[in-house]
């Protein structure tokens, strides 16, 4: 099983950026912990983070016949990106959305999630821990 972990804007910037909301682990730390995870189940993983949205289209366009799913967190695009929803929708590659905050809880807008609607599942207001059972319930998804 070979999937791909894929992070939008600013979460990069883990550890520094609102850590009341995102936790004071960083974002090298967060890449630990999901190869970590991965390794103790035998899944292949790469991870990528972009602040660009047409790099996430990139990636996910280049995860075509190469992974056999993808765990996102589209970060601020997941409340705008169309983009991003049709390039999940035209690699047809099972998708789990994973937000850290719970953003049913937060502002208005950040109820609404484009992606969403292309993904099996979403994990939110998990913190880090949200990545690996996201990347676990992908690993369920594939193995049925
Ligand atoms: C986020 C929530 C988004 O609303 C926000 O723009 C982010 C991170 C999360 O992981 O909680 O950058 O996706």
């Amino acid at each position: 099983m070979k999937i791909l972990v894929l992070n939008g804007p600013n979460i990069n910037f883990l550890g520094i950026r609102e850590p009341d909301i995102y936790g004071r682990e960083t974002y090298a730390a967060l890449i630990h912990m999901i190869e970590s995870h991965c390794a103790a189940h035998g899944i292949t993983v790469d991870c990528y983070q972009s602040n660009h949205e047409g790099d996430l289209v990139d990636q996910i366009q280049a995860a075509y016949g190469v992974y056999d799913g993808i765990v996102i967190n589209p970060a601020a695009y997941t409340h705008t990106s169309v983009a991003l929803l049709d390039a999940v929708k035209a690699v047809s590659l099972p998708t789990v959305e994973v937000h850290i905050s719970d953003v049913d809880a937060r502002d208005e807008f950040r109820r609404i999630s484009y992606i969403r609607a292309a993904c099996v599942a979403t994990v939110s207001g998990r913190g880090l821990q949200g990545y690996l059972d996201a990347i676990d319930l992908l690993s369920e998804q594939l193995k049925n």
